[in-house]
C-alpha cells in the first residue's frame, strides 16, 4: 500500500482521499483552512456528500486518514501526491491555474523521495508538461518527480458511488515507472483502466463532459422543436434510448445544464480551441443553446402573465440538481433576480440549498420583490399564484396535481425538469407548462372544469 497525499479537499480531492483510504492506501488530506482541517477530522465533510462522512468516520478511526494545513509533512515522504484543487473559469473562459501552481512548487520544494504528482483536476491539454517543467525548476532534492494526469468524472451527489465503481479510470502518463506506479494504486478498486499518454488523458476529460453537456443541449433544442411541432419530448427520447449507439442516459430535456463541470468544461474547451485557431463549432452551440434554456419557462410565464408583481411565487429547487447543495451555475441563480426584478414575491424551498442561496438573495425584500425561504413544499405552495420547479428533488416530484390544486390560490406551474405527468395535470385541471411537452393550457383546465361539472351534473 502506498503513502499518498492530496492536495485540496474540494470534491475531487476529499472524495479521492476518502476512498484510496478505503481500498487501503495510508492518505493525508492537506487543505489551507484550519477550521475545514478541524472540521474533516471530526468526521464531519465541509461537502454534503452521501455515504462520505460515514467513510471519513472509519477511515480516520483506523489510522488510514488524516487532515492537515501541514503540507510540507504531508509532501515530504509520499509516494504520490494527488492534485484535486480547483480550476475556476476566469472571463475569457480559460482555466485559473494558479492553484495547481502553487501546490506544485510547495510539492517541488519539499519532496525527500521520488515521487508520482498526479493531476486530478481538470486543466487545459498540455498544462501537465508544464507542471512537470515547473516542478523540475524548483525542486530542491534530488528525485526523480513524474507528472501524471488522472482526471475525475464523479458526478456530485453519487461522488463516493462512482469513484469506487468507476466506469474508468483514466491514467495519463510518459513513462512506465509513473505508469505502473499509478496502476499499483488503482489496482485494490478492481476497475476497467485505460493508459494513454498525458495529453489524450487531459484531453478526454473535456472531450467526454463536453459530449455529454452537448447531448443535453441537443435535447433541449430537440424539446423545443418539439413544443412547436406537438411532438413530447420525453417519448422521442425513449424511441432514441433502444438504439445502444445513442443510449439512455442524459437524454431528459429541462431548463438547462449547471454545476461546476459541464458549464466551464465547454467554455474551457471552446477557448483551447481558439487558443489553436480552431473553431469547436458544436460546444459553442451546446454553449448557445443552454444560455437561452435557463430562462426558457421564465419567458413563457413572462408571456401568460401581465407582471409577476405582487404575486405569490414558489420556487422548489435551488441548487443545480439534486443531493448536492452546490448551487453553481444553477437555473435558479438565472431566475430568481428576474422574478425579483419584476416583482415577484418569492416562497423558496430546497431541502439543502436555502441558506447558501440566502448569502446571495436574503431573506425579506430584494429590489422590487422580495423572497421567503420556508422549510417545506406546503409552506412554498401555500396561496400561491404561480409555481416553479427548477430541481428534482424527491420531496418536489413527490407533489401531487391535488396539492397544487388545493395548496395554490391560482395553480400555474412551471416544470423545468418534466417531472409531473401532462395528462395527470389536465385530469386534475392544474394549468402546466414544461419543456418540449404539451402545455396544460387555461382553455384546458376550463375544459376539465366543465367536463367534471357536467359529470358531477349527471
Ligand atoms: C458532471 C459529469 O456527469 C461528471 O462525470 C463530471 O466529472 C462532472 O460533471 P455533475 O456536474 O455532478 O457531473 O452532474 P450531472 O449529473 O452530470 O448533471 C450536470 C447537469 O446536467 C445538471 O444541471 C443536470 O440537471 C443536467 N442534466 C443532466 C440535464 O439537464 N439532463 C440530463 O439528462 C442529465
Amino acid at each position: 500500500m502506498y503513502k499518498i497525499a492530496v492536495a485540496g479537499t474540494g470534491y475531487v480531492g476529499l472524495v479521492a482521499g476518502v476512498t484510496f483510504a478505503e481500498v487501503g492506501h495510508h492518505v493525508t488530506c492537506v487543505d489551507i483552512d484550519e477550521e475545514k482541517v478541524k472540521l474533516m477530522k471530526s468526521g464531519v465533510s465541509p461537502i454534503y456528500e452521501v455515504g462520505l462522512d460515514e467513510l471519513m468516520q472509519k477511515n480516520y478511526a483506523a489510522g488510514r486518514l488524516d487532515y492537515t494545513t501541514d503540507y510540507e509533512s504531508a509532501y515530504k515522504d509520499a509516494d504520490a501526491i494527488f492534485l484535486g484543487v480547483g480550476t475556476p473559469e476566469q472571463a475569457d473562459g480559460s482555466a485559473n491555474l494558479s492553484y495547481i501552481a502553487t501546490v506544485a512548487r510547495q510539492v517541488a520544494e519539499t519532496i525527500e523521495k521520488d515521487c508520482l504528482v498526479v493531476v486530478k483536476s481538470t486543466v487545459p491539454v498540455g498544462t501537465n508538461d508544464k507542471v512537470q517543467q515547473f516542478i523540475q525548476d524548483f525542486l530542491i532534492h534530488d528525485v526523480k518527480v513524474e507528472v501524471a494526469s488522472n482526471p475525475e468524472f464523479l458526478s456530485q451527489g453519487s461522488a463516493v458511488h462512482d469513484t469506487m465503481h468507476a466506469a474508468r479510470i483514466i491514467i495519463g502518463t510518459e513513462s512506465k515507472w509513473a505508469e505502473d506506479r499509478l496502476m499499483e494504486i488503482y489496482e485494490p478498486f478492481q476497475l476497467p483502466i485505460v493508459s494513454v499518454n498525458r495529453r489524450s488523458a487531459e484531453m478526454i476529460k473535456y472531450a467526454s463532459n463536453d459530449f455529454l453537456a452537448l447531448k443535453i443541449s441537443y435535447m433541449n433544442d430537440i424539446a423545443n422543436l418539439c413544443e412547436l411541432v406537438g411532438a413530447d419530448v420525453q417519448d422521442v427520447a425513449r424511441g432514441m434510448s433502444f438504439d445502444e449507439r445513442i443510449g439512455s442516459k442524459f437524454l431528459n430535456a429541462g431548463i438547462g445544464f449547471g454545476g461546476s463541470c459541464f458549464p466551464k468544461d465547454t467554455k474551457a474547451l471552446d477557448y483551447i480551441a481558439r487558443q489553436n485557431g480552431y473553431e469547436l463549432k458544436t460546444i459553442k452551440a451546446a454553449i448557445d443553446v443552454n444560455k437561452d434554456q435557463k430562462t426558457a419557462l421564465y419567458k413563457k410565464a413572462s408571456k401568460r402573465l401581465i407582471t409577476f408583481s405582487g404575486l405569490k411565487v414558489a420556487v422548489l429547487g435551488l441548487t443545480f440538481k439534486p443531493g448536492t447543495d452546490d448551487l453553481r451555475e444553477a437555473p435558479s441563480l438565472d431566475n430568481v433576480p428576474l422574478l425579483l426584478e419584476q416583482g415577484a414575491d418569492i416562497y423558496a424551498y430546497d431541502p439543502v440549498g436555502a441558506e447558501h442561496f440566502a448569502k446571495f438573495y436574503p431573506e425579506g425584500r430584494n429590489g422590487n420583490g422580495s423572497i421567503t425561504y420556508v422549510s417545506n413544499v406546503e409552506q412554498a405552495l401555500k396561496d400561491g399564484n404561480v409555481c416553479f420547479v427548477f430541481t428534482e428533488w424527491g420531496e418536489v416530484k413527490a407533489v401531487t396535481p391535488e396539492m397544487y390544486k388545493n395548496l395554490m390560490r391560482t395553480p400555474l406551474i412551471y416544470d423545468g425538469r418534466n417531472i409531473y405527468s401532462v395528462d395527470d395535470m389536465k385530469e386534475v385541471g392544474v394549468e402546466y407548462y414544461s419543456i418540449g411537452r404539451q402545455a396544460v393550457s387555461r382553455s384546458h383546465v376550463n375544459e376539465s372544469e366543465m367536463i367534471k361539472l357536467q359529470t358531477s351534473r349527471y
